[in-house]
């Protein structure tokens, strides 16, 4: 299994070593684990992390190799420092930064042509879903999110399961994840969205399901230690 740990905007410098310590000290090997930091800790985690296997992540990038983008940082920087993965089009970047589906896919292109795996992240919201939406929704977001080819993994991160200790059912997961699968055979699909140490066997087992995205459980050890083991 994939298992990837978006950190999101949380820890300081020593929070981040604590936290990544304890990860590298109780990791066990079994599964792809990958540490997605915010930008000014990913030289700290990348140290803490030498030698263990554990591959960080960037939780976003700009679709440029460089030039005059203040504030952005670039694939080609990301890759540089020793990054291997990088988020896409999360949620919370497609409504708080007016991220795109199009947007969303110039910069997994970028993140692939620069070397990077991209986590590209769709999902429905509540209201969508409680209107029978939920497929037309992912239908789009796969046909304008993801770029050609292969060399990417999906996240299905329902907008609505994100921080609220709600889940779909392991039947609605299936549905959807299928749904993806069925478009994309060959692309891995992660779930996210309130994942924890008490579900995710159950949703490991699903079929279609190759590993997590983790946000709030990923904070603390004692949830993880189960999650990135599982
Ligand atoms: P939670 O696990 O806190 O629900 O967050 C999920 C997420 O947004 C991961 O990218």
């Amino acid at each position: 299994m994939l298992i990837a740990a978006n950190w999101k905007m949380n820890c300081l410098k020593a929070d981040a070593i604590l936290l990544a310590s304890h990860i590298k000290s109780g990791f066990s090997g079994k599964n792809t684990l990958v540490l997605c930091p915010s930008f000014p800790l990913l030289a700290v985690v990348s140290g803490v992390l030498a030698g263990s296997g554990i591959k960080l992540g960037g939780q976003n990038c700009h679709f440029e190799e460089k030039g005059a983008f203040t504030g952005e940082v670039s694939p080609e920087m990301l890759k540089d420092i020793g990054v291997d993965y990088v988020i896409i089009g999360h949620s919370e970047r497609r409504a708080g930064n007016n991220e795109t589906d199009e947007l969303v896919r110039k910069k997994a292109v970028a993140a692939i042509k620069a070397g990077l795996k991209p986590i590209i992240c769709i999902g429905e919201l509540g209201e969508e879903r409680k209107n029978g939406k939920t497929q037309n929704i992912i239908l789009g977001q796969i046909e304008k999110s993801l770029p050609e080819g292969s060399g990417y993994v999906i996240a299905y991160e329902p907008v609505w399961a994100i921080g609220t200790g709600l889940t779909p059912t392991s039947e609605e997961i299936a549905e959807v994840t299928g749904l993806i699968k069925q478009k994309k055979p060959q692309i891995e699909v992660l779930y996210g969205g309130s994942v924890t140490d008490s579900n995710c066997m159950e949703i490991s087992k699903i079929s279609n399901v190759s590993g997590f995205l983790v946000g709030g459980a990923s904070l603390d050890i004692g949830k993880f230690s189960k999650i990135m083991n599982v």
